[in-house]
């Protein structure tokens, strides 16, 4: 077995910076020969280089297809103000909360100390209106990420307290990358509803969160107004794609080969040439590479059965010819969903399949009548967080939980603070097993997956559409001899979801 993220490589002359413990005072009586996430050390390597950045939550006025409405942001814009860092960089965020409600900030698939991930009430406190706190981390892995806010995130990341995170490689294989961070929302008119949806089909699996939103948005903006994509003939651009919506979104580059780069930030070797229709789960991340070898403007576009895909155009403007002629665009009718299976090759971080697992969990995701705050109850083996079974672990367990999805609806799992392997669908052993932080689980669909508990804390595991993480399916990774000194509810009013 090998350990693929290996927080403290540099061992040798590697300073310790502790973490202030910032609660105290409210600790659940402190746990006898326990120790509290607040004490497991931030490591910086010496050679790291710092990167400052200065995010401030705030109210925005922001406008989409001719609709203003106030907007909660990170640096008044959506998505909020990028992080760009190279690999091996030692990220500092400085966070200033001006609304008026409690916020935080998680940073999605980063593999960080637990103290750091952002989550209200499991490893930190909702910073109030008014204070500031200071993330910290190392940016090991070069690859796409994101962050959003992990109180009341359901609500919080619905209107925009989310940007894009993105660790640069040393070495790059493009010339230019941009970063499409894709979301829905309700603006103008009220909710779809049942009987606006009845006439266009849809996505299956999503009838619930589809009846909450009409307009879809890319970078914060719908077509006409989509910012382009500006190529010169010949050069080969990384698309980074993120999903911060509740709703799958698929994309198709009309007929241009691409290759799939990276699946959750985690790069894949030896990917094929496809002109495939992409689909991008609720949270998911997919880097895409193309070479431009047209001759004419193109753009991308979502070729799904809801009319508000018609919201999402990529213009995609090319210069460097002398002269453009047309460019073919393919058939909307035939075209073929791909298949992540079987792009190309990971880097397993788990090469020994066959060895028994340490810690064995099943999951059985179902969507239940009984009543949450927002609606609907979404439950993990029939419970709703905080009630759910965690997965309870202690370090260098090797685990194993099989995901069963019970209900009508997709579910996009996602794990905070490790990857894990994906390793058979529907019974079947995945040829190519995909390395993933969040896998979308339809249907009647089974997965099983397998991570090693190599990040003492408490961590999040989850539905990404955050309609049924707050509905309840949630629940959490576990270590033997660790606490969380932080509180649920509270004087701080965390509430993760
Ligand atoms: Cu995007 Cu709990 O995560
Ligand atoms: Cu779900």
């Amino acid at each position: 077995m090998k350990y693929k993220l290996l927080l403290f490589i540099f061992s040798v002359g590697i300073m310790a910076i502790v973490v202030g413990c910032q609660s105290k005072e409210q600790n659940q009586s402190t746990e006898v020969g326990q120790i509290s996430i607040s004490e497991i050390p931030l490591e910086k390597p010496m050679d790291a280089e710092i990167k400052h950045f200065d995010l401030v939550a705030k109210k925005e006025t922001w406008n989409i297809k001719g609709t203003s409405f106030e907007a909660w942001t990170y640096n008044g814009t959506i998505p909020g103000e990028e992080i760009r860092v190279l690999e091996g960089d030692w990220v500092k965020v400085n966070l200033k909360n001006e609304l008026d409600e409690p916020v935080t900030i998680h940073w999605h698939g980063m593999v960080l100390p637990n103290v750091m991930d952002g989550v209200a009430g499991i490893t930190q406190n909702a910073v109030q209106p008014g204070d500031t706190f200071s993330y910290q981390f190392n940016a090991l892995e070069p690859g796409t990420y994101w962050y959003h806010s992990h109180q009341n995130a359901f609500e919080q990341i619905d209107r925009g307290l989310y940007g894009a995170l993105i660790v640069e490689p040393k070495e790059k294989s493009y010339d230019k990358d941009y970063v499409l961070m894709l979301d829905e929302w309700t603006i103008g008119e009220n909710n779809r509803g049942m009987m606006n949806m009845m006439g266009d089909g849809g996505t299956p699996g999503e009838m619930d969160s589809q009846m909450l939103y009409q307009t879809f948005s890319v970078n914060g903006k719908s077509a006409p107004n989509i910012k382009p994509i500006n190529v010169n003939f010949g050069e080969t651009v990384r698309l980074r794609i993120i999903n911060a919506g509740y709703q799958k979104h698929v994309l198709y580059l009309n007929d241009h080969p691409y290759r799939v780069a990276a699946i959750d930030g985690k790069d894949l070797a030896n990917a094929t040439l496809t002109s495939d229709v992409l689909m991008v789960a609720p949270g998911e991340r997919i880097d895409l590479e193309f070479t431009e070898n047209k001759k004419k403007d193109w753009y991308i576009d979502s070729p799904n059965a809801v009319k508000e895909s018609e919201d999402i155009q990529i213009p995609v403007n090319i210069s460097g010819i002398e002269e453009k002629s047309d460019a073919s665009y393919r058939d909307e009718q035939n075209l073929i969903m791909i298949d992540m299976t079987n792009q190309g090759n990971m880097n397993p971080i788990i090469d020994n399949i066959i060895q028994k697992p340490d810690v064995e969990y099943t999951m059985d995701l179902s969507a239940g009548m009984g009543m949450m705050q927002r609606g609907m109850s979404y439950t993990i083996n029939g419970e709703t967080f905080p009630d759910t079974e965690p997965i309870q672990v202690k370090k260098g367990d090797l685990v194993k939980v099989t995901i069963n999805n019970n209900s009508m609806l997709d579910h996009p799992m996602h794990l905070h603070g490790h990857y894990f392997q994906v390793i058979s669908k529907n019974g079947l052993s995945l040829v190519n097993p995909l390395v993933k932080d969040l896998i979308n689980i339809e249907p009647h669909e089974q997965y099983e997956i397998l991570f090693i508990a190599d990040n003492p804390g408490d961590w999040l595991f989850h539905c990404h559409d955050l309609l049924h993480a707050t509905g309840g399916m949630v629940t959490a990774v576990k270590y033997n001899g660790y606490y969380s000194p932080f509180e649920i509810g509270g004087e701080y009013h965390n509430e993760p979801e």
